[in-house]
C-alpha cells in the first residue's frame, strides 16, 4: 500500500476530492491530513470522511523535526500539497516525493503571493486568452519543480476572477487525483 499525507491550509476541496478518489483504492491510502491553520475547513472535511487530521505549528515543521519524523514513522510515500500556503522546508523535499497543484499555467503567475484569487485577478488583468492548472513536483523554490501535467481553459470575454476560479476548480477536481495515482504507480497515462 502506498501512503499519502495531504497538507492544506484552507477549504480543502482538493483534499476532499483526493480522499474520495482513493477511498476504495486497492493500492493507495490517504493516511492523514495536516494543516497549519486550526480553523481550516479541511479539518471538518477530513473528519466527515474519517481521515485522521492534525494541526501543526510552523515551528514543528521548520525549527524542529517533529513533523518530518512523524511522516517517516508513518512511512509516507508521497506528500500532497493541496492549497498549502507555507513554503515546505528543504528537508522534506530531500526525504519525500512532494507534489503541488497551482491554479495557473506555470511558470506564469507563480511565485510568492500568487495564490487563490490573486492569481485569477492577475490573469484577467493581463487579458490572457487562457489559463489552467499546473501539477508539479516540488523542489526548494515556490511553484518550481518538474511539471507533471498542465490542463488549460479558455478565458471568455467578460470572464471574472470568480468565473475563472470555477473553471480552474473543475480542472483541479478532474486532474489532481489521477496525477497522484500516476505518480504513485509510476505508470504514464496514455490519454
Ligand atoms: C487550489 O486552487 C489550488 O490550486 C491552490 O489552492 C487552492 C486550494 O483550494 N494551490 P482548496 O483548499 O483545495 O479548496
Amino acid at each position: 500500500m502506498k501512503k499519502i499525507a495531504i497538507l492544506a491550509s484552507g477549504s480543502g476541496s482538493n483534499a476532499e476530492n483526493i480522499i474520495r478518489f482513493f477511498q476504495h483504492h486497492p493500492s493507495v491510502l490517504v493516511d492523514s491530513v495536516w494543516t497549519n491553520k486550526s480553523d481550516a475547513y479541511v479539518l471538518e472535511r477530513a473528519e466527515r470522511l474519517n481521515v485522521e487530521a492534525h494541526v501543526f505549528t510552523r515551528n514543528e515543521m521548520v525549527l524542529t523535526d517533529q513533523l518530518l519524523a512523524e511522516f517517516k514513522r508513518r512511512e509516507i510515500d508521497l506528500i500532497v500539497l493541496a492549497g498549502f500556503l507555507l513554503l515546505l522546508p528543504q528537508k522534506f523535499v530531500r526525504e519525500f516525493k512532494v507534489v503541488n497543484i497551482h491554479p495557473a499555467l506555470l511558470p506564469a503567475y507563480g511565485g510568492k503571493g500568487m495564490y487563490g484569487a490573486h492569481v485569477h485577478e492577475a490573469v484577467i488583468a493581463n487579458k490572457e486568452k487562457e489559463s489552467g492548472i499546473t501539477i508539479h513536483l516540488v523542489d526548494e523554490q515556490y511553484d518550481h519543480g518538474k511539471t507533471l501535467i498542465q490542463a488549460k481553459c479558455a478565458i471568455e470575454p467578460g470572464e471574472t476572477p470568480e468565473s475563472l476560479a470555477a473553471k480552474i476548480h473543475l480542472l483541479e477536481m478532474e486532474y489532481f487525483p489521477r496525477a497522484i495515482e500516476d505518480l504513485l504507480m509510476e505508470v504514464p497515462r496514455v490519454s
